[in-house]
């Protein structure tokens, strides 16, 4: 370890740690002291690749000059300015950066401090666009089963993530679930795009039967399902919703918060699949993970509905103290500066293929059951040990990190996404660890 590198506390206990298991955490802290490019430093002075981007946000890579320069100089500049009634260039210079590089027809951008907040954020909009719009009755939600939309409570009601429900009470009411479209029987080991299950988007039509289309507001999907375990939609299947939702007047919203910024290997998943939402999600990529920011990028359709009536009223009743913080708006366009100088948001596209052979070589190692990709996302999905389901995705986490590899694990499936600046041999270490690993696990 070098000299200077920081001291772990000695007293671990009083942090009560997000989505982790703490007492296992703390008999055997991992800890990262620094960061840079694909790499991060342990605090016994190894270094870890980064097979996943932090949480699938630092998609330039760690420390990268222009982000952390734009940050120190925001920061010694203009730290804080009021959100509401006051504004500050910044956010408007990157809410017009976001909504040039959003697909035409988003282009109005609301800003918050994550994911879960867009989430919210993007449901309360769609409940009182009904309501400006003479459509009050328009209050039903529709999600998606095994869809994650952060932790709050509008985004867990819409999500179907059992683990993350089932203790925090009846959630929102009026809320109705589309079916996952993860069929392994059938498209396990798929290479992009599964073949089967685009007609699960017809049940959106049985949801709007048994409701009537004019008691639903929205329905709110990920293009691709990151946090539970990668799951790549079928070809048409989005298209589908998208029509199903125009044909009865129903909102779509485009959860991208994993999706955008070049992870599909183009700018956001809807130019991926050429389907455009009316209000799309975005978070951590937008400033590369560094600062808390999140957006909803909304049609004009959305925003012109709201700008009418007397014009010294407040037209939309939500906001939060550090939206569009200087600081975070600073770092949102050095994040957006160095994709376009680097070309990230279509990197993935020119890897993919390489990312995908490298990927689907695991197929004949130890516990595989399946195989999926995309752009530069992808997930090993272990059979879970009987009686047992996580410890052994859990175990390989262990080891990949004690060999020098990040990977994250939900479930008993292996999701891994590297920084969009990975090289091919950073992907080869990737599959070559997880080989081992896999070797070596129960
Ligand atoms: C699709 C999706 N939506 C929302 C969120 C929540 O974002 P945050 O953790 O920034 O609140 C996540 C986080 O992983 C996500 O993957």
């Amino acid at each position: 370890m070098s000299q200077d590198a920081p001291s772990i506390p000695n007293d671990l206990d009083a942090f009560w740690m997000p989505f982790t298991a703490n007492r296992q955490f703390k008999k055997n802290p991992r800890m990262f002291v620094a960061a840079k490019d694909m790499h991060y430093t342990t605090s016994d002075g190894r270094q870890v690749l980064d097979g996943t981007a932090g949480l699938w946000c630092v998609n330039a890579g760690h420390c990268r000059p222009l982000i952390t320069e734009a940050i120190q100089k925001q920061a010694a500049e203009l730290d804080y300015a009021p959100a509401f009634q006051m504004g500050h260039p910044k956010a408007f210079e990157l809410a017009n950066r976001l909504a040039d590089l959003a697909p035409e027809g988003l282009d109005h951008v609301l800003f918050t401090n994550s994911g879960s907040e867009s989430v919210e954020t993007a449901l309360k909009v769609a409940l009182a666009y009904h309501k400006v719009s003479g459509q009050g009755s328009r209050t039903r939600l529709i999600g998606r089963e095994r869809g994650y939309h952060g932790v709050n409570f509008g985004g867990i009601s819409v999500g179907g993530i059992v683990a993350n429900r089932k203790m925090f009470g009846t959630l929102l009411t009026g809320v109705d679930h589309l079916p996952h479209t993860h069929l392994p029987g059938k498209n396990a080991f798929s290479r992009g795009e599964p073949q089967h299950g685009a007609e699960l988007a017809d049940e959106l039509e049985r949801i709007v039967a048994l409701h009537d289309a004019s008691t639903i507001a929205a329905v709110i999907v990920e293009p691709v399902a990151g946090s539970t375990g990668v799951l790549i939609p079928p070809p048409g299947y989005l298209k589908r919703l998208r029509d199903i939702c125009d044909k009865h007047g129903i909102l779509l919203i485009f959860d991208e918060v994993i999706t955008g910024y070049g992870r599909l290997g183009t700018p956001f998943a809807a130019d991926y699949f050429g389907v455009v939402p009316d209000m799309m999600i975005t978070a951590k990529g937008l400033t590369n993970g560094v600062i808390p920011m999140g957006s909803v990028v909304v049609s004009s359709k959305i925003y012109d509905a709201f700008m009418t009536g007397p014009g010294h009223l407040i037209e939309f009743f939500h906001g939060y103290t550090y939206s569009g913080n200087p600081i975070a708006s600073a770092a949102g366009l050095a994040t957006l500066e160095t994709y376009k100088q680097e070309g990230l948001l279509t990197r993935g596209a020119e890897l993919g293929a390489y990312w995908e052979d490298a990927l689907h070589s695991l197929r004949d190692a130890p516990h595989v059951i399946d195989i999926r990709n995309i752009g530069l996302v992808g997930a090993v999905e272990l059979q879970p040990i009987a009686g047992e389901p996580t410890k052994r995705a859990f175990s390989a986490f262990v080891k990949a990190f004690e060999k020098g590899l990040l990977i994250r694990t939900t479930g008993d499936i292996i999701a891994l996404s590297p920084p969009l600046i990975v090289e091919k041999g950073h992907i080869d270490q990737i599959v070559d660890t997880i080989r081992t690993v896999l070797g070596e696990v129960d």
